[in-house]
C-alpha cells in the first residue's frame, strides 16, 4: 500500500520509464464485484494497475453520510489481494489536497442536472479528485463505471475538454443476480428495504419493453410509484451525447433512463441504455 502522493508518482514514474502501460481505478472502497469488474477490465488493458481508496470529503454534502461512508480498509485489502492489482494508492486528505496545490475543475451545466441537482456541488468535488489523482498516478487508462452515468459523462467530458493523455474506459453495471446493481451503500439498507429495491431492476427491465421513451417512464414511474417506503428523486430520459434531459414526447431511437430513488435515508441511483424501433 502507497499512502504518499510522491511515493505514488515514484512508482508511477519508474514503470513507465520501463515502458510499461497504467491502469487506474479510482474507488471509495468498500469494495464489491462491480469495483471488481473494472480491476478485471484494468489489468486487460495495462501492464500495471493502481487501485486508489479514498473518501472524498469535497463530493459529500452537509448532511451527506461522509462520516458513515462504509470504511473497510482490511477487506478492501483482502478483495485486493485475490486480484491483479499492483498497488494500492490510499491517502490521507492532506496528501491529496495539500494547501498550496489548486485544483480547478467544475462540472458546468449538467453538473447542476439529476444527481447535481439533489447534491449540490458534488460533481466539482468528484471533478476535482479525479483530476489530482490523475495528475498524481498519470495513468493511461482510468476506468469508471456506468452504474454512475452522469459521473462517468462529465469525467469523461472533462478530459476530452481538457485534452487530458488519459483514455477513460466504461464499465457495465454488475448487478446482483436478483437484478439490483451492486453499490457501497447497498450496505445501508435493512433487508425490507433490499427487498423493496428490487422495484428498481424490475421497473428498467419492463422500460425496456416499451417502444417510446413517454411509456418507458411511464412504467417505471408507475412501478417504483407503487412501492411503499420508496420516493422517486428524478426519472428522466437523457441523450446519451450529451446527458441532456429529452423531451417525453420526441420520437427517438435511443436514449438512457435514468432513475434516483431514496429507501428511507438511502439514495440509490440505475440506469438503462433503451432503443426504441423507428
Ligand atoms: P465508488 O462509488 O467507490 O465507485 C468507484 C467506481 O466503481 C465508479 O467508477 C463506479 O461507477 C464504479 N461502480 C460502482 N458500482 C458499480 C457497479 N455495480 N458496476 C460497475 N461499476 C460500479 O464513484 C466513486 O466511488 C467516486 O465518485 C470516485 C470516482 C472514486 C471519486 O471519488
Amino acid at each position: 500500500m502507497v499512502t504518499t502522493s510522491s511515493g505514488m508518482s515514484d512508482i508511477v514514474a519508474g514503470w513507465k520509464s520501463e515502458g510499461h502501460s497504467v491502469a487506474f481505478v479510482p474507488t471509495m472502497g468498500a469494495l464489491h464485484q462491480g469495483h471488481g469488474a473494472l480491476i478485471e477490465k484494468a489489468s486487460e488493458l495495462a501492464d500495471r494497475v493502481v487501485v486508489s481508496i479514498f473518501v472524498n470529503p469535497l463530493q459529500f454534502g452537509t448532511g451527506e453520510d461522509f462520516d458513515s461512508y462504509p470504511r473497510r480498509d482490511e477487506a478492501d485489502q483482502a478483495f485486493l489481494r485475490e486480484r491483479r492489482v499492483d498497488v494500492l494508492f490510499m491517502p490521507s486528505v492532506d496528501e491529496v489536497y495539500p494547501p498550496g496545490v489548486v485544483i480547478t475543475a467544475a462540472a458546468g451545466p449538467v453538473g447542476d442536472t439529476f444527481e447535481g441537482a439533489s447534491r449540490p456541488g458534488h460533481f466539482d468535488g468528484v471533478l476535482r479528485v479525479v483530476k489530482r489523482l490523475c495528475a498524481i498516478i498519470s495513468p493511461d487508462f482510468a476506468l469508471f463505471g456506468r452504474k454512475d452515468a452522469q459521473q462517468l459523462f462529465l469525467v469523461d467530458t472533462m478530459v476530452r475538454n481538457e485534452g487530458l493523455p488519459i483514455t477513460i474506459v466504461p464499465v457495465d453495471t454488475v448487478r446482483a443476480p436478483d437484478g439490483l446493481a451492486l453499490s457501497s451503500r447497498n450496505a445501508y439498507l435493512s433487508d425490507d428495504e433490499r427487498a423493496r429495491a428490487l422495484a428498481i431492476p424490475v421497473a428498467l427491465a419492463e422500460a425496456e419493453r416499451a417502444t417510446t421513451l413517454s411509456g418507458a417512464l411511464a412504467v417505471v414511474r408507475e412501478r417504483l410509484e407503487s412501492e411503499p417506503g420508496l420516493t422517486i428523486d428524478y426519472v428522466a430520459g437523457v441523450d446519451p451525447e450529451t446527458f441532456h434531459q429529452l423531451d417525453e414526447d420526441s420520437p427517438l431511437r435511443e436514449a438512457t433512463l435514468i432513475v434516483a430513488v431514496s429507501l428511507s435515508t438511502t439514495r440509490l441511483i440505475d440506469n438503462r441504455r433503451l432503443h426504441f424501433p423507428q
